[in-house]
């Protein structure tokens, strides 16, 4: 009997919860909000769904940890998402609480859980739930490089014209605007991007991947769900099928890269214990720099969310 459990029924919550029921991979979804019933109509909606999508995943909305007993994954993405004119670091007042009590909560039920964090500050949050559970870091990540890759490929395959399929990418660092795409990492179909497109138009697809998540909450004044949602959606996928999958993920780093005891995305082989291992790219002197120059950053909103002194 698999289980996976979403905590926060709201946009991503409820996204995560209905893409992975489609890919029907897990026997039960269970879907957690403090709005009970916000979390019991989507999943209802969403077991609605089974008969004319075709899938056998039992959807179950509540708000009660008892019915996240035994998990095998947790998804989190309880917490307020920004408004137009935030940044995601505006946001550590409220969900660093927030992420800290659910991940104490899940630790009361699920002791052998994966913890994926999708709450924003995200590279902060994962960090918060990676304390408030104890458990191993191979154990606690987060979801952000597959969305902000997402999002890169797919203005590169706007500008190609060409199947979003097609396109292979890495992406490390922060999920901020301090976030590094990496244009000799990337290739259209195996060949490299630099050959296709010219440097200008390259580097300001990168700037707006940087900006990306601030660009849809500019358009809908709230922040995404679809790729966020299918992107965790995809973690899980690749946890329950034992899949080793190398996504960019928010993995805490002891050593790799110069960098010690913060979370900041990499490329990670994805399976059934969770990360099985953190991929050493041989970045070269400037995307080094960039790398560093975004755990900076992340170094800074760790200080934020440490002087918080949540307990
Ligand atoms: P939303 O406002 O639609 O949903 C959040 C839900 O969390 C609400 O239903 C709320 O009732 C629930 N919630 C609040 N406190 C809770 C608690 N203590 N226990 C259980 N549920 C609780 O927000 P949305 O759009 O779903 O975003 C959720 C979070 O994900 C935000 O922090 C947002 O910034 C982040 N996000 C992160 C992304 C990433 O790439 N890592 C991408 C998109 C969003
Ligand atoms: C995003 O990138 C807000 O982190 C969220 O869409």
């Amino acid at each position: 009997m698999s289980k996976v459990t979403v905590v926060g029924a709201g946009n991503v919550g409820a996204t995560v919860a209905n893409v992975l029921a489609h890919k029907d991979i897990v026997n039960e979804v269970v879907l957690l909000d403090i709005n009970g019933d916000l979390a019991r109509g989507k999943a209802l909606d969403s077991w609605q769904q089974a008969p004319i999508d075709y899938y056998s995943t039992k959807l179950r909305g509540t708000e009660d940890y008892r019915d996240t007993r035994g998990s095998d994954i947790v998804v989190i993405t309880a917490g307020v998402p920004r408004k137009p004119g935030m940044s995601r670091d505006d946001l550590i007042s409220t969900n660093a609480n927030i992420v800290t009590s659910v991940t104490k909560s899940i630790k009361k039920y699920s002791k052998k859980a994966i913890i994926i964090v999708v709450s924003n500050p995200l590279d902060v949050m994962t960090y918060a739930a990676y304390q408030a559970s104890g458990f191993d870091s191979s154990r606690v990540f987060g979801m952000a490089g597959i969305l902000d890759t997402a999002r890169y490929r797919a203005f590169l395959a706007t500008e190609l014209d060409c199947s979003p399929k097609d396109l292979q990418a890495v992406l490390m660092g922060g999920h901020g605007d301090t976030m590094v795409p990496l244009p000799r990492y990337t290739t259209v179909a195996g060949i490299p991007v630099t050959e296709l497109i010219e440097k200008d138009t390259l580097k300001g697809i990168v700037e707006r991947t940087k900006k990306g998540g601030g660009e849809l909450v500019g358009l809908m004044g709230t922040s995404a769900w679809y790729a966020p949602g299918a992107a965790a959606a995809q973690m899980v996928e690749s946890i329950m099928k034992d899949e080793n999958r190398i996504f960019p993920c928010c993995a805490l780093l002891n050593g790799q890269y110069g960098l010690n005891d913060l979370f900041l995305g990499v490329p990670v082989k994805l399976g059934n214990t969770g990360i099985k291992e953190i991929m050493e790219l041989k970045l070269n002197k400037s995307e080094t720099k960039l790398l560093h120059k975004s755990a900076d950053h992340v170094r800074t909103v760790i200080q934020t969310f440490e002087d918080m002194n949540i307990s």
